[in-house]
């Protein structure tokens, strides 16, 4: 595979987000090998985009059923492809799940159903309203146990983690795109409040990125 970085494009089927996600599914596999459920369970994915990560995961926990989503249904038919290309038989056919549309998830009737759900690099290239639907969908739809896990590039406290994401931002917002940039993950955790969610845990990644994971108080 070509190593050179192409240049930012968020689309799911870009060139760019493939190169990230060839470069980040292996350091996120390994926090998911510590974090899920050791027990038979769904997992819930929001924005799986191209699903290149939910297919690289399903294979490692044959115990666990696997639910990709997007808000984008012209992504479904290449998550699809991916799932029959690998075999994947944990995997289910993806649903229509969209953050800023409470509808989409609270008409879905899998209330409590999900032992986690996780998200990847969807906050940086979204308007910071997708947080609270991410909260409550997440309030909706989790297990009493379960766990929300957000992976991304983050502000702490106002502040850049590091020069490359200072910059990194500089060129989100250059873009023009409504709300694209980073979030501070303060703001996160404020909005998770109201829906009895609390941040348990913030993980170092590679890159400059953050793990962070929220459950009930
Ligand atoms: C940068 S892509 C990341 C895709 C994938 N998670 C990855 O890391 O390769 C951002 C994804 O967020 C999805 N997305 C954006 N806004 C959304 C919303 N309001 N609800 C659900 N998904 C959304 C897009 O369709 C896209 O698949």
């Amino acid at each position: 595979m070509n190593q050179e970085k192409p240049s930012l494009n968020p689309h799911p089927l870009s060139e760019y987000v493939a190169w990230a996600g060839t470069r980040n599914r292996e350091p996120i596999l390994n926090v998911l090998k510590e974090k899920l459920p050791k027990e038979s369970g769904v997992i819930l994915e929001i924005a799986s985009g191209s699903g290149m990560h939910i297919n690289y995961f399903a294979p490692h926990f044959k115990h666990l059923l696997f639910q990709p989503s997007d808000y984008d249904t012209e992504v479904f038919d290449n998550i699809k492809n991916i799932s029959e290309e690998l075999a994947n038989d944990n995997v289910y056919d993806p649903l229509y799940i969209d953050l800023t549309k409470p509808k989409t998830w609270v008409n879905l009737d899998k209330k409590n159903a999900y032992s986690a759900i996780f998200c990847i690099n969807i906050f940086h290239v979204a308007p910071i309203y997708i947080a609270d639907g991410m909260m409550e969908c997440t309030a909706e739809l989790l297990n009493e146990n379960g766990f929300l896990l957000i992976y991304g590039p983050f502000k702490v406290d106002g502040a850049f983690n590091s020069e490359s994401n200072k910059w990194f931002n500089k060129i989100l917002h250059s873009t023009g795109a409504p709300g694209w940039g980073l979030k501070d993950i303060a703001y996160l955790k404020k909005v998770a409040e109201p829906y009895n969610l609390k941040l348990q845990e913030t993980i170092d990644m590679p890159s400059n990125n953050f793990f962070l994971i929220f459950a009930r108080k």
